[in-house]
C-alpha cells in the first residue's frame, strides 16, 4: 500500500513536472507581426505611422498593440514634456543620469566603452518606459562652427563606425530602439532646415555613410532618423536616393525611418520614399500651432484621403505599418523585454569612467600634471561652476546631479587650499525648455576687476587651473544655430593670457564640443581637452588632475590652427548660397541654400595631410603620465585576395606609472588609379600596460580597408599593389611602418 501510494505520488509529479515542461512555442515576431497586420484596418493602419504626441505615435488598442514612446537621446533620458507642448511635464521622478557627450565617448577610442555606455543609457531609456532612444548622433565632423558636434562621434568615418555599433547593440539588449541620426549630410545648424547638400558619390560613399552603414548592418539598429536638410533636392526624411536606394535597398534595412522633428513636408514623398514614421510636424515647438495639429499631418488624413480616393494604394502603408509593428515587437512587445535601472551607481560608475577614457591631455610640458605636492590651487573661470547638463538643444537634460569640475577638485584634494575665482563672465543663465539649474551665476565686477582679481589669487598658487572653453547657449554647442567664431568667446584668451604672466604652473582646461583657437598654446604648460562629461563630470576631471586615471583619451577630430587653415573655405562650401529655388515654409518663403562639399574625401586629418598645414593638435593626439615606445610593425604574411591582414606591433609602457596607449593603424594606398588620401584610419587598438610590460596589439585589416568606393562602377574596389600600415600614436606620430603586396 504504502509503495503504491508512493508510485502514484512519484507518477502524478512526472505528470506535473512534463506538463509544466510543455515546450512555449517559440517567440517568433514576424509571425505576430503579419498576424497582427492581417487584422488591422487601414485608418489603423495610417495611425502608426504618426505621431500622437510630441514623443509618442497611437497604437492599435483593439489588437493590444501599445503606442510607441520616443526620447532624446543621445547623452540621457530627456525630461518629460506635456502631451503637445514642449513645456516640461512636471514630473519629479524623471531626473537621470547625464552620460558623457559622444565626443567624449568617442575620444575614449574604447568600443568597450562605447558598449557599456549603451547598455547604460539603454536601462534608463527602459526604465522610463521608452520604445525608441533618438540617438547616438554619427553626423562627420567637418567644420568647427558647427553647434552639434559634441553630440557627433568626430571626424573619421572608422573611428564612428567602431564606435557606434556597440552603442546601438548595448542599447538594443534592453529592448530599446537606437534610432541612429541624423541621416545624412546633416553636417551643420546653420540654415538646417532648408540647405540642399551637393556631395560627389565617392565622398557620400567613403566619408558621410559608413557609419549609418555600420549602425544598420553591424550595430542591427532597428530605428534611423532621417535630417532636416535636403539631399539631391529632396528633403532628407523622404528621400528616394538615402532611403529607398541606399538604406533600404543596398544596405537591407529592415527597421524604422523615423522623420526628425517637423522634417516632413510633402505626403505623396512621404509616403513613397521611404520614410515610416512622422513626428513633429505642425506643432508649437518648431513651427506653429494647430488645432488637431496630429490629424493634419502629412501622413494622418492626406494620406487617408488618397488611399480612399484610390490616388495611392497600400502597398507602401503596409510596408510602413510592418516596420512599425517590428520595432513593437522588438522592444515593448517582446515577451522577454527588460525592466531596465534608473539613476543607479552603476550607471554613475559608467559615466565617470567614460568621462575620465575620453579627457584628453593635450599639452604636458615638464610633467606639471598630475597635481602633486600642493598646498594652494587656484581655480579660475565659469565653466568651472557652470551646470552643462541644461542647454544645448534637444539633448539637454534634467539630471538627478551634476558634480561640478570645482566641486570635483575640492572633493579630490582634502587638506588643499582650494580657491575660486570666476575670471569672465559668459553666460550665466541656465534654461532650457523649463528645465532650470537653479544657479546664480549673476556677477557685479566689470571684467578688469574680475581679470584683476584671479591674476591677485594667482600669486602665490602652486596650481592655476583655468577652465574654461565653450557652453550649451545659442552659437555655442547648441543646436540650432552654429558658433560665430573658431576663437574661444568671452574674451578667455585675455584672462589666459593674464594667468600665464602671472604664474606659471597654469593648466587650462578647455570644456567643448569643437576644436577652438588657442592663440596662446606656446605660454601655457599644461592643457587639457575636457568635454561635457554629464552628472559625474567634476569626478572625471579630477580624477584625470590628480592622476587616479591616467589620461588616455585622443582626439576624434583635427583642432586646426585657424579656421581658414581647414578645407571649408567658400561661402558655396558653408554655409551654402541662396539659389533659386524656395522652400514655402508654413510662416514665411526662404531661398534654399545650395551647398557644395567641394573638399570632397578631404575632411579633417585627410585634409591636413594632403596640404601638409601642421594643425595646433592633429587627430588621435593625446598624452599619457607615461611614455610608450613602439617596435617594429610586422604584418602577417599570406596577404590573401581577401585583402586579409593582420597587423602586430610590440608596444611598451617605459614610463612609471601604469596607462593605456590607443595604437592606431593607417593605412596608405601609395599606387592608385585615382587621388587617395595620404593615409586613413583602417584599425586600432587601446592596450593596458604596467609599467615596463610590453604586449603585442594586433590589428585586423581586410579588403574593405584597402579600399575605395568607385562611383563609375558604383561598387568598392582594392587594387592590387603596394600598400603601406602605418602604425602611431597620432596621426601625426608614426612610429613605425611597413608595406605588403595585395595580389591579384
Ligand atoms: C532634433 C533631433 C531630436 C528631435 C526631438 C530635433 O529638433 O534635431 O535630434 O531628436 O528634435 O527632440
Amino acid at each position: 500500500m504504502k509503495y503504491l501510494k508512493f508510485l502514484v505520488t512519484v507518477l502524478t509529479a512526472t505528470l506535473i513536472l512534463s506538463c509544466g515542461e510543455k515546450p512555449k512555442p517559440a517567440f517568433n515576431p514576424e509571425e505576430r507581426v503579419e498576424d497582427i497586420l492581417s487584422q488591422m484596418t487601414v485608418e489603423e493602419k495610417v495611425a502608426l505611422t504618426h505621431a500622437q504626441s510630441k514623443f509618442s505615435s497611437a497604437g492599435v488598442p483593439r489588437l493590444g498593440i501599445p503606442e510607441v514612446w520616443c526620447t532624446d537621446g543621445p547623452h540621457g533620458i530627456r525630461a518629460e514634456v506635456l502631451w503637445d507642448e514642449w513645456d516640461q511635464a512636471g514630473w519629479t521622478s524623471d531626473s537621470c543620469t547625464a552620460f558623457p557627450a559622444l565626443t567624449a565617448l568617442a575620444a575614449s577610442w574604447d568600443p568597450s566603452l562605447a558598449e557599456l555606455y549603451g547598455i547604460s543609457i539603454g536601462e534608463e531609456a527602459r526604465y522610463r518606459k521608452k520604445d525608441v532612444l533618438l540617438g547616438p548622433g554619427v553626423n562627420i565632423y567637418r567644420t568647427p562652427l558647427n553647434g552639434r558636434n559634441f553630440e557627433y562621434m568626430g571626424e573619421d568615418p572608422y573611428l564612428a563606425s567602431a564606435m557606434v555599433v556597440p552603442y546601438v547593440k548595448g542599447v538594443q539588449s534592453n529592448n530599446v530602439a537606437a534610432c541612429v541620426k541624423h541621416y545624412a549630410l546633416n553636417n551643420q545648424e546653420t540654415a538646417r532646415f532648408f540647405t540642399d547638400v551637393s556631395v560627389d558619390d565617392r565622398t557620400l560613399y567613403e566619408i558621410y555613410l559608413p557609419a549609418f552603414k555600420a549602425a544598420v548592418q553591424e550595430g542591427g539598429a532597428w530605428a534611423i532618423m532621417g535630417s532636416y536638410n535636403l539631399y539631391k533636392g529632396q528633403w532628407n526624411c523622404h528621400n528616394q536616393y538615402l532611403l529607398n536606394d541606399i538604406l533600404k535597398g543596398e544596405w537591407g534595412f529592415d527597421g524604422v525611418v523615423i522623420s526628425d522633428w517637423g522634417g516632413v513636408h510633402d505626403t505623396d514623398q512621404a509616403i513613397t520614399n521611404g520614410l515610416d514614421m512622422e513626428f513633429g510636424s505642425w506643432t508649437n515647438g518648431l513651427t506653429m500651432g494647430k488645432t488637431n495639429a496630429y490629424d493634419s499631418y502629412f501622413l494622418a488624413q492626406p494620406y487617408l484621403e488618397r488611399i480612399r480616393s484610390g490616388k495611392v494604394g497600400t502597398t507602401e502603408l503596409d510596408d510602413k505599418a510592418r516596420r512599425i509593428l517590428r520595432l513593437i515587437f522588438r522592444t515593448s512587445l517582446n515577451p522577454e523585454h527588460k525592466t531596465g535601472k534608473f539613476t543607479s551607481p552603476e550607471h554613475y560608475a559608467a559615466a565617470r569612467k567614460i568621462g575620465a577614457e575620453g579627457i584628453v591631455l593635450l599639452k604636458n610640458e615638464g610633467g606639471l600634471l598630475p597635481i602633486k605636492d600642493a598646498r594652494k590651487v587656484l581655480v579660475v573661470g565659469e565653466n568651472a561652476v557652470k551646470m552643462m547638463t541644461v542647454g544645448g538643444g534637444s539633448s539637454s537634460l534634467k539630471a538627478q546631479h551634476e558634480i561640478s569640475p570645482l566641486d570635483g577638485i575640492r572633493e579630490a584634494l582634502p587638506g588643499v587650499e582650494v580657491v575660486y575665482e570666476r575670471g569672465y563672465v559668459g553666460d550665466a543663465s541656465g534654461a532650457y525648455n523649463g528645465v532650470t539649474t537653479g544657479q546664480d551665476l549673476s556677477e557685479k565686477r566689470s571684467a578688469g576687476q574680475l581679470i584683476a582679481d584671479a591674476v591677485k589669487a594667482a600669486q602665490d598658487a602652486d596650481y592655476v587651473i583655468f577652465i574654461g572653453g565653450l557652453n550649451k547657449s545659442d552659437f555655442q554647442d547648441a543646436e540650432g544655430n552654429d558658433r560665430k567664431e573658431y576663437g574661444l568667446p568671452y574674451d578667455q584668451d585675455a584672462v589666459i593670457e593674464a594667468l600665464a604672466a602671472a604664474n606659471p604652473k597654469l593648466v587650462v582646461v578647455n570644456i567643448s564640443g569643437n576644436a577652438v583657437a588657442m592663440p596662446w598654446v606656446d605660454k601655457v604648460p599644461a592643457i587639457v581637452q575636457d568635454w561635457y562629461l554629464g552628472s559625474e563630470a567634476g569626478h572625471s576631471l579630477a580624477d584625470v588632475l590628480t592622476g587616479v586615471v591616467n589620461p588616455s583619451g585622443k582626439l576624434p577630430f583635427t583642432f586646426p590652427v585657424a579656421l581658414e587653415d581647414g578645407p571649408v573655405k567658400t561661402l558655396a562650401q558653408y554655409p551654402g548660397i541662396p539659389g533659386d529655388r524656395k522652400w514655402e515654409s508654413p510662416f514665411s518663403s526662404v531661398p534654399i541654400l545650395e551647398e557644395e562639399y567641394t573638399e570632397g574625401i578631404y575632411v579633417g586629418y585627410r585634409w591636413y595631410d594632403a596640404k601638409q598645414v601642421k594643425p595646433l593638435f592633429p587627430f588621435g593626439h593625446g598624452l599619457s603620465y607615461t611614455t610608450f615606445e613602439y617596435g617594429e610593425p610586422s604584418v602577417s604574411k599570406a596577404v590573401t585576395a581577401d585583402g586579409k591582414v593582420t597587423v602586430r606591433v610590440p608596444v611598451t609602457n617605459t614610463g612609471a606609472v601604469a596607462g593605456a596607449e590607443v595604437v592606431q593603424v593607417y593605412v596608405s594606398d601609395p599606387e592608385a588609379s585615382v587621388d587617395r588620401p595620404v593615409k586613413e584610419l583602417k584599425g586600432f587598438c587601446k592596450v593596458w600596460l604596467e609599467p615596463g610590460e610590453t604586449k603585442t596589439v594586433s590589428v585586423n585589416l581586410t579588403r574593405e580597408s584597402l579600399s575605395f568606393f568607385d562611383a563609375a562602377s558604383h561598387s568598392w574596389k582594392a587594387e592590387p599593389g603596394h600598400f603601406d600600415v602605418l602604425v602611431g600614436s597620432s596621426s601625426a606620430d608614426i612610429r613605425g611602418s611597413v608595406g605588403f603586396e595585395l595580389k591579384e
